[in-house]
């Protein structure tokens, strides 16, 4: 949250990695923050050791404030898959993924495109607009309120619930705002969808049954919540942040416009370079990993965003090459709790970011305006003031 490292987190790291890789703090609880990829790798891998039960980054108080990672009374399962380990991770899991499959995902496209043919409309003609407010932020929110079945009416409320839990969550009151908000919402609509199912996943989650029983309310609960939590503000970060990119390099926006045959490996390198989630783990019990002895219940901070940027893993790192062929980045992380959303982000961020080339081939940071970026859990830039045209 530090002002400096939310603009330029990345040579804060460069620095750390060569002296310190796995530099420790006691603020907030003791935890660590592995910088190299081989760490980082490693300890997503490692679940017997690292667990997924405690992923919050920002709080770090879940034992005193029981909303503070959603293990409230109504979610004492808190949000599988992501807060859980197996056995109750691998059934969560297996659940959502055909949710977002490839040929799912690609039948979400075409509302996907209107949706943003319709916010270029609004501004494409004004010469200015602000591209995380009002491109970036309006997309996964729709298109994840649609999968979902809950209405698309609502959401600025949604998008405002995500922000406390996730942007500020170092203020309790707007983080518990935000969880009981989107828990009071879901409480609600999950009896509506019970008495009137729909075609979307909350229905079939509430008629599917595992090992001849419903699954219990609060996993729904817990399930719904993620896939919104999970789904809003990572994506909207990657646009917000490709866009950044591309208005500050001519040489790739122009390349990219000119040659859109591109845009599958543009898109890796830019989830690459500029990857927006970083997960916690808690300590199973007391372990000397790399030389650092990490105790029970510590907390491990994976740096995904920081392993992509590390020289050993990646030929210079900090250039932004969109035609780059070897990139096995972790912005979708490592392990288990591999990004189930990944084809669903990858194509919001394709059709996004095709369509608004399309309309406004040429844009640059607007001067007179300043630029904010969140930090903590997930970065991206919040204002994005450009001018074109
Ligand atoms: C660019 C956008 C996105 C990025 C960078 C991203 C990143 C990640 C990362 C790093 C994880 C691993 C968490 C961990 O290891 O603890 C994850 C998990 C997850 N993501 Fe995404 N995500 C994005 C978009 C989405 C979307 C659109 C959805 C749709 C619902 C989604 C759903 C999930 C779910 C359900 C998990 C939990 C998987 C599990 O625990 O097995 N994500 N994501």
């Amino acid at each position: 949250m530090d002002p400096q490292y939310l603009v330029d987190p990345f040579s804060i790291w460069d620095g750390l990695r060569e002296t310190c890789p796995i530099p420790h703090t006691s603020r907030r609880k003791s935890s660590w923050m592995p910088l190299r990829y081989e760490d980082v790798t490693a300890i997503a891998h490692d679940i017997e050791h690292f667990s997924s039960l405690k992923v919050a980054v920002i709080p770090g108080d879940e034992d005193e404030d029981p909303n503070a990672n959603f293990n409230g009374p109504n979610l004492e399962y808190g949000l599988p898959p992501i807060s859980s380990d197996p056995p109750l991770h691998t059934w969560t899991r297996r659940l959502l993924l055909p949710w977002f499959s490839h040929k799912r995902v690609e039948s979400y496209a075409p509302f996907t495109r209107n949706l943003c043919r319709g916010l270029l409309d609004g501004f494409a003609d004004n010469g200015s607009a602000d591209a995380a407010i009002d491109y970036a932020q309006q997309i996964p929110v729709r298109v994840i309120a649609s999968i979902l079945g809950v209405p698309t009416e609502l959401a600025d409320t949604f998008t405002g619930w995500v922000r406390d839990v996730l942007e500020f969550a170092d203020d309790a009151e707007r983080r518990q705002t935000g969880a009981m908000g989107l828990l009071h919402f879901f409480v609600q609509h999950l009896e509506d969808r019970r008495q009137h199912p729909g075609d979307d996943l909350l229905s079939e989650l509430l008629q599917t049954e595992v090992d001849g029983h419903q699954i219990n309310d609060g996993i729904v609960l817990g399930m719904a919540a993620l896939v919104l939590i999970a789904g809003i503000d990572t994506t909207w970060s990657a646009i917000g942040s490709s866009l950044w990119h591309l208005a500050k390099h001519p040489h790739d926006r122009r390349r990219l416009a000119r040659e859109p045959e591109l845009m599958p490996t543009a898109i890796e390198e830019l989830l690459r370079a500029y990857s927006p989630v970083t997960m916690a783990r808690v300590v199973t019990q007391d372990i000397d990993y790399a030389g650092c002895p990490m105790k029970e219940g510590d907390k491990v901070l994976m740096n995904f965003p920081a392993a992509n940027r590390d020289p050993t893993a990646f030929d210079h790192p900090e250039v932004v090459q969109l035609d780059r062929l070897h990139n096995r980045h972790v912005a979708f992380g490592s392990g288990i709790h591999r990004c189930a959303g990944s084809n669903l982000a990858r194509m919001e961020l394709r059709v996004a970011l095709e369509e608004w080339l399309n309309r406004i081939p040429e844009f640059s940071l607007s001067e007179a305006e300043e630029i904010t970026w969140a930090g903590g859990q997930v970065r991206g830039p919040r204002k994005l003031p450009v001018v074109f045209g």
